[in-house]
């Protein structure tokens, strides 16, 4: 396995191409997929009005956290009749909560294209054990056939893959008309995209994405149809109450008021609102959707006249500008196993970290070797584009690196 090492050199001779460090750098080195970058100005003191030290369910904290459900309505335009509400354990507990609670009135189609999308797959057959379930699933880089894709059956999918940096490209394969319900992990996509929300009846996301806030809690939007299936539906499974939605038949309402289900963490609600007031105080749902697409279009004039380097998702209307996700396609690398690849990108990222010019776009573990920069609204454009000359420099410099070592 070759090993990586900083050059002191300003410049490296390649066999083809001399490549100079570049002199700008980011201002902000942080591009990982989550935690994502806080937003620009963020510091400690942000917290400062935290609800510490007392019940959350004293006056003042219970009014901390409507106000996060609040401003989260306000800002995403929920249609009337959506319930929000905060969930324990971030958008996995959120997404299997909503699982647990709704699947099995019906037949499922589940939708699976990379790791987060396989694992709630995996909870349906391994975990559930579900009867009528359809199974839809692609490669890295790829996308079901949404046009397979039965709603008048629930359906559970991803709308923005994280790890393969795949979308769907629009909800025009969900029917107004619909008879399942649609669960949308939606992580990745909250506040990058314009949600169509009519055709989605559960949604959720955390607060360590695209806001860029601290992780802890889920957030869960529930249709007016969604609901009714709760209310309707008693699933033939045990359900621990951290799960529990319904009481004696009824949806606990104190859930979409702020009454959290068990004790929330009162630093990162008090983290969440910050970002919540920065995305009003830029311009609300447009300007994050705005600067989401800055970011990706820095990456893509990047790739257009870069020659080693491609987007991993395969058809354009499907690349995701959060999780912006690049394969190298020079024959060199290609021609070298899975494991010396991620060993080059490892390398690659280190050579970057060392530089202090990106941290953390190294590729998720379990996809193809590859990149993955985060474009999420707390990324700055400008330090998007001082990054992929750096990306090049790197890519270079561990090539050149290996070659020497050959030698
Ligand atoms: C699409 C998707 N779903 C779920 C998760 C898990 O999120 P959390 O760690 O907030 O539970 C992630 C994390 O990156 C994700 O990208």
């Amino acid at each position: 396995m070759p090993e990586f090492f900083i050059s002191e050199k300003p410049y490296t001779l390649t066999q083809d191409k001399i490549m100079q460090k570049p002199t700008a750098k980011p201002n902000n080195p942080k591009f990982s997929s989550g935690p994502c970058a806080k937003r620009p100005g963020w510091s400690v003191n942000v917290l400062e009005d935290a609800w510490l030290g007392r019940s959350h369910r004293a006056g003042g904290g219970k009014k901390k956290l409507k106000e996060v459900i609040d401003r989260h309505v306000d800002i995403l335009g929920l249609p009337e009749g959506y319930r929000c509400a905060i969930v324990p354990a971030s958008d996995t507990g959120a997404v299997e909560m909503a699982m647990w609670n709704l699947l099995g009135a019906r037949g499922v189609d589940m939708l699976g294209w990379e790791s987060f999308g396989l694992d709630w797959c995996k909870d349906v057959t391994d975990q559930l054990k579900l009867d009528d379930v359809n199974i839809h699933k692609a490669d890295y880089g790829k996308i079901v056939d949404l046009s397979k894709v039965d709603t008048d059956r629930d359906v559970v999918f991803t709308w923005n893959g994280t790890t393969s940096g795949v979308k769907v490209p629009n909800a025009d394969w969900i029917k107004d008309d619909r008879k399942g319900l649609t669960i949308c992990d939606a992580t990745s996509a909250v506040f990058a995209y314009d949600l169509p929300w009519e055709k989605l009846d559960v949604v959720t996301w955390s607060w360590q994405k695209v806001l860029g806030s601290e992780a802890a809690h889920g957030m869960l939007v529930l249709s007016p149809r969604a609901v009714e299936r709760l209310e309707t539906f008693t699933p033939d499974r045990p359900l621990p109450k951290i799960f529990r939605l319904m009481n004696k038949g009824k949806l606990i309402d104190g859930a979409f008021v702020g009454e959290t289900l068990n004790t929330p963490s009162m630093l990162a609600a008090e983290d969440c609102l910050d970002a919540l007031k920065w995305v009003e105080s830029i311009g609300g749902l447009k300007a994050t959707i705005k600067r989401s697409d800055d970011n990706l279009k820095a990456v893509s004039d990047w790739v257009a006249k870069t020659d080693w380097v491609e987007f991993l998702a395969e058809d354009k209307d499907t690349i995701s500008s959060t999780s912006i996700c690049l394969k190298i396609t020079d024959p060199w690398f290609e021609q070298k196993s899975e494991e010396d690849r991620q060993a080059f990108v490892k390398g690659m990222v280190k050579l970057l970290e060392a530089e202090n010019a990106a941290y953390d776009i190294a590729g998720y573990r379990a996809a193809p070797a590859g990149i993955r920069i985060w474009g999420g609204a707390t990324v700055d454009p400008a330090d998007t584009q001082a990054l992929m000359p750096w990306v090049d420099w790197a890519y270079n410099e561990a090539k050149a690196q290996e070659a020497k070592q050959a030698a």
